[in-house]
């Protein structure tokens, strides 16, 4: 099992201090209207076109304030289960280049930079980010913080930025074109790019970018946990798979369809808990009710399988929260074989440190199970003790 990703002191300090030079004696909290009108266009407005949100000085501070942190954690969660779990091993594309990340609606790094950062602290010298805007003003804020942080958290590493659509971006592309990533992201930008794409428009632009991939390298999509947008993320995934030789990363096992898509009413995405950085608590607390959960879809495409997991029992990703009643305990997750299978525990008797231990489990953890009781409908087992729910990941 590995750590929670946390968001670093250093990038908040970074944050708030663009933030004093544009405000002055102003309070933060003078950004607040920025960040809910940024919140609402995110998520129930969701306008056909997505405007520059970053041409205004005050609403890049609201997203470098409040979002960024957001994002950046999120990108851990699947980055980390890629290494740490999943076993991934990008080799080095270029004998003395190091490794190379492409970042598409790269924003003001957010993605791009956790990536960079993460890759940095696993001892990869000379990582090289490529990170690709349509907003001036975004891409000039990434540049300064990869400035100011060169030391802390990506020694030795370059950037290179480009100002265009990235929609352009594929194996014709004048710069690009002949490059080869070992890590592709596509940070909750796919949504805005392609916001009033036809389903086979988004498909052939992914399929494309995939060129651009080195042999070992991953693709990695995250996008908002809305319905609208996870559910068309996992379809956009399942095709990719089944038609361009592509192999699922995550979420999950399985090479298959997300199970959830038939559901209707629920579907996928992950919910982590995390500590909140003071500043985004200080920006959203009279705004939203819940801080403390971060919620995200995603899935991560190669062009190799990952290595196998074990056969002995079932290993599977949460896809809800553990439900508990006075009697029993309930887990429901798809395991290697792609269906959704629930596990009851009866309480009685059990351990109440290890059931309170048992109740922190998140949408999104891995969990073994190896010994279970199978029940009719071959869906569903029992469990006789909470020893065996294994937690994998964070
Ligand atoms: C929600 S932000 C995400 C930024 C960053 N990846 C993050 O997670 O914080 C989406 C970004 O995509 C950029 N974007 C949207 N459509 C684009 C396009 N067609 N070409 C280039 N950038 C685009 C926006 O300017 C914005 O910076």
């Amino acid at each position: 099992m590995y750590n929670k990703p946390q968001y670093p002191q250093y990038l908040e300090a970074f944050w708030t201090q663009q933030a004093q030079d544009v405000l002055g004696p102003r309070s933060l909290t003078a950004l607040r209207e920025h960040v809910w009108a940024l919140s609402t266009q995110f998520t129930a407005e969701r306008p056909e076109h997505f405007s520059n949100y970053h041409r205004s000085a005050w609403t890049l501070l609201a997203y470098g304030l409040y979002f960024f942190p957001q994002s950046w954690v999120r990108l851990r969660y699947p980055l980390q289960e890629l290494f740490e779990f999943r076993g991934w091993q990008p080799k080095l594309s270029g004998s003395a280049q190091g490794l190379k990340i492409l970042d598409l609606g790269a924003g003001l790094g957010a993605t791009g930079l956790s990536a960079l950062a993460y890759l940095s602290g696993r001892g990869y010298a000379h990582v090289q980010l490529h990170a690709v805007d349509h907003s001036a003003q975004a891409l000039e804020a990434l540049e300064k913080l990869h400035r100011a942080c060169y030391d802390t958290f990506w020694p030795g590493s370059q950037l290179k930025i480009y100002r265009e659509s990235m929609l352009r971006v594929g194996p014709e592309h004048p710069r690009l074109g002949k490059e080869s990533f070992d890590l592709i992201i596509l940070g909750f930008s796919l949504n805005e790019s392609h916001a009033q794409a036809e389903f086979d428009d988004k498909l052939f632009f992914l399929k494309h970018l995939t060129q651009l991939l080195s042999p070992s390298g991953i693709l990695l999509i995250l996008e908002p946990a809305l319905k609208e947008t996870s559910e068309a993320l996992q379809r956009l995934s399942a095709e990719l798979i089944q038609k361009s030789n592509l192999f699922s990363w995550g979420p999950y096992l399985h090479q298959g369809p997300c199970p959830l898509l038939s559901k209707g009413d629920v579907w996928t995405h992950e919910v982590r808990t995390w500590r909140i950085p003071q500043k985004l608590q200080q920006l959203g607390t009279p705004l939203f009710k819940v801080l403390h959960e971060l919620k995200f879809s995603f899935s991560a495409l190669g062009k190799r399988g990952a290595p196998a997991l074990s056969e002995m029992g079932h290993t599977l990703r949460l896809v809800a929260p553990p439900y508990e009643t006075k009697s029993v305990y309930l887990l429901k997750g798809v395991a290697q074989d792609g269906q959704i299978h629930s596990y009851e525990l009866q309480r009685r008797d059990a351990p109440r440190a290890r059931m309170a231990f048992l109740k922190h489990l998140e949408r999104g953890d891995f969990v073994h199970i190896p010994v279970f009781k199978t029940l009719p409908g071959h869906e569903h087992f029992r469990l006789q003790a909470p020893e065996d729910i294994i937690l994998l990941t964070p």
